[in-house]
């Protein structure tokens, strides 16, 4: 008999089903050929995943399901606002979180309810607060207690009454990136404990104008543990409970905002010489049904220690998942178009056409993106590269150029790789698409979602020189 070599393990970012490297060893997503996806519609190239949205939605709402009290999911459109990802997550039945006008008047162009529709925001302006009135959306979410005479203004200007919650900004830090974390006093976020009380009065004095529904507080993104929630949706509680006992009004949900994590180390084969603190939180695995239990498992004590059931009997609970609904359904495919190897560090360097201007937090936060070959995508990945996108920008590099290790300072792919080779940044669905922006005369690529079966439907079209033009007027 023929001696039959072993077939090799599945890479590490394996997600069977979705993403594997199938024919050829070509990247396969829910059955599209990467490679195909390239030819048919250029470099660089967003790909999102359809079945891999539903699937996080499914998840949180099996999250949902496990715990006593009404959960209503609002996705956080910043994360990725293209219409297609928007209509995914409308069929897959959740509602929708907005931070402008901008973002309202796509959710209402995606055909969202007014009544599935909660609107962040620190510096809404005058025409933002009429037109979230006038839509009249389940709640404008109030950043300060001047805010609160701003709604009252657009309430009186539009003759609609206006849906507020109040958002709090507790001193809750968290094991995420400063940049990410919005629950400190030093943040710009939100209206302090100690200003609640007043805020409340100050937003009941006019009930003709404003009806008060809520509660909210948002501690931040990529949060790895459970704690700061709990402590963050008890000080909620305990303010619900306050209100009531002081004006008899009672509050119907509490908002404990986004930052369930995703696991951006599913392969670690390349994170070894990452901060441990760095590899905790890019790392996170966690439930929503655990953030969820231990959320009400607090207030239900609370509850019980005051006599104060009854009330929380009647809460809804809100959540404004971003990241967990999109980062890990999608990728960035992008294409090698110069090598250099330096003489004097002996390092080979690959410059691919995606940098900084397509996944902006890779140097805001130093954010790791787990790059393989799409080309070769079962190859042991075992030779070290510097890798680089194509920005007239020293930064504009997939390792740490400030040396602090936040990045690893060499990417594995499979040796020899040539320009030409086409590479994937994986988990790249969040705050990546919704953050570009076209530095250096790059059109913004185009982007398409995989479907069932793979299936890839064009979902933006790639801007052309013209579009570079189009706002400018000379
Ligand atoms: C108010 C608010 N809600 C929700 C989110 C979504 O967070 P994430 O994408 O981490 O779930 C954000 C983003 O940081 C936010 O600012």
């Amino acid at each position: 008999m023929p001696a039959q070599t072993p077939a090799l393990p599945a890479p590490a970012w394996t997600m069977p089903g979705y993403l594997e490297a199938r024919r050829g060893g070509h990247l396969h997503i829910n059955g599209a050929d990467a490679l195909e996806l390239i030819r048919e519609y250029g470099s660089p190239l967003y790909v999102f995943s359809k079945p891999r949205i539903r699937a996080n939605i499914a998840r949180l709402k099996l999250a949902a399901a496990s715990v006593d009290r009404p959960v209503k999911f609002c996705y956080a459109s910043k994360a990725n606002s293209n219409m297609a990802v928007l209509a995914a997550v409308r069929e897959a039945g959740i509602d929708l979180e907005v931070n402008s006008g901008g973002e309202l008047f796509k959710a209402l162009r995606a055909g969202f309810r007014p009544d599935q529709i909660i609107f962040n925001g620190t510096s809404k302006s005058d025409d933002e607060l009429d037109e979230a009135v006038r839509a009249g959306i389940y709640s404008i979410n109030v950043d300060s207690v001047y805010e609160i005479e701003l709604v009252e203004a657009a309430a009186r200007r539009v003759g609609e009454r206006a849906n507020i919650t109040l958002r709090l900004v507790p001193e809750i830090g968290t094991r995420s990136h400063i940049g990410l974390q919005t629950a400190l006093l030093t943040s710009k976020f939100g209206i302090t404990s100690s200003e609640v009380p007043g805020a409340f009065r100050r937003a009941l004095a006019h009930p003709e104008l404003i009806h008060v529904g809520g509660i909210h507080i948002h501690i931040g993104s990529q949060t790895p543990d459970v704690e700061p929630f709990a402590d963050a949706f008890k000080m909620m509680w305990e303010h619900l409970v306050a209100l009531h006992r002081e004006t008899g009004h009672t509050l119907e949900h509490i908002n404990l905002g986004g930052g369930i994590p995703v696991n951006y180390l599913r392969d670690r084969s390349q994170a070894g010489g990452l901060p441990a603190a760095e590899r905790d939180m890019l790392g996170a695995d966690l439930e929503p049904s655990e953030v969820l239990a231990a959320a009400l498992r607090v207030a239900r004590e609370s509850a019980r220690a005051t006599d104060a059931e009854h009330l929380l009997d009647r809460v809804t609970i809100l959540l404004e998942p971003g990241r967990s609904v999109i980062a890990d359904a999608g990728l960035v495919l992008t294409t090698v178009r110069n090598i250099k190897r330096r003489p004097e560090t002996g390092d080979v360097w690959l410059l691919t056409d995606a940098g900084f201007n397509l996944l902006l937090s890779m140097t805001t936060y130093k954010w790791y993106y787990h790059l393989i070959s799409a080309s070769r995508a079962d190859a042991p990945a075992d030779a070290e590269y510097k890798v680089a996108g194509p920005l007239c920008d020293s930064g504009d590099v997939y390792f740490d150029i400030e040396g602090a290790s936040r990045l690893p300072d060499y990417r594995k792919l499979p040796a020899d790789v040539r320009p030409g080779e086409v590479l994937a940044l994986l988990n790249s669905g969040a705050y990546s698409l919704a953050q570009a922006f076209p530095y250096n005369g790059r059109p913004l690529p185009a982007a398409v979602m995989v479907r069932e079966g793979g299936r890839a439907q064009l979902v933006r079209r790639r801007d052309t020189y013209e579009d570079l033009l189009a706002g400018d007027i000379w």
